[in-house]
């Protein structure tokens, strides 16, 4: 029986997820982008982008982001159309990390991902890296590397590698620590991954341990991280 799902760039299947969104299947990793049950759409705006409540610190003042990792865009083309629709003008800086240079080709060449707005903006931002008052710098590489040589402080992490069997190198405490370091003092680290084991570990790089607000259909919180001292 003939394979007849197209591949996306070397290694990559798409699927629909049960909000309508389309996430990829990556068969290097053996791993979903997002969870099918949960919805590619609705598990970036729930764990993400509200539970980092990032677009309430845009309407209050400019906001560094750190993007840890790019993917399909989801987070940040929400991010981006949530901030146009709440009226907030100021300054939002971004800096991604990925490891796979064929994701940001997808996202300019393929307009089947929703929200519209936010992923017409982040295409742009692909293209030129400064849009209105949004701003996308992607750094290329092992992020967990990467991660070492930036020199910023941010308001709002996004933590969002594949999970810990498939990205170890990402879910080692001394990344944990080096998002400490990276946080600004009321900053805050978002992450879908809820284990009490990973909480445990983030507490053991000095965070405070929450969990972001409820997802529809009792879908499990993610984790929001904040500094202790
Ligand atoms: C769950 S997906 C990210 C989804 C994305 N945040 C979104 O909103 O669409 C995980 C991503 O981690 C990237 N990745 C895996 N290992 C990495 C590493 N060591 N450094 C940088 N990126 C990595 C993968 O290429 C993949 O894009």
């Amino acid at each position: 029986m003939p394979n007849l799902v197209p591949l996306y760039g070397k290694d990559k299947k798409i699927f629909s997820t049960t909000d309508g969104s389309f996430s990829f299947f990556n068969l290097t990793y053996n791993e979903a982008y997002r969870a099918k049950s949960v919805g590619a759409y609705n598990e970036s705006l729930y764990k993400f982008v509200l539970g980092s409540g990032i677009i309430d610190r845009l309407k209050k003042g400019n906001v560094k982001l750190l993007d840890i990792c790019f993917g399909l865009g989801y987070n940040l083309a929400i991010t981006i159309d949530e901030a146009i629709k709440s009226g907030a003008t100021n300054r939002l800086e971004i800096i991604s990390l990925e490891i796979d240079r064929e994701l940001p080709e997808i996202v300019k060449e393929n307009l089947i991902f929703f929200p519209y707005k936010g992923y017409e903006i982040l295409r742009k931002l692909l293209k030129s890296t400064v849009e209105d008052n949004f701003s996308l710098n992607i750094h290329f590489g092992d992020a967990s590397k990467t991660i070492f040589k930036i020199n910023k402080k941010f308001d709002v992490i996004f933590f969002d590698p594949f999970s810990k069997s498939k990205n170890p190198e990402m879910w080692d405490i001394k990344i944990f620590k080096r998002l400490y370091d990276l946080l600004d003092n009321d900053g805050v680290v978002v992450t879908y991954a809820c284990s009490k084991k990973i909480r445990k570990e983030f507490e053991e790089a000095c965070f405070k341990v929450f969990s972001t607000p409820n997802l529809p259909n009792d879908f499990q919180p993610g984790t929001l991280l904040k500094k202790s001292h």
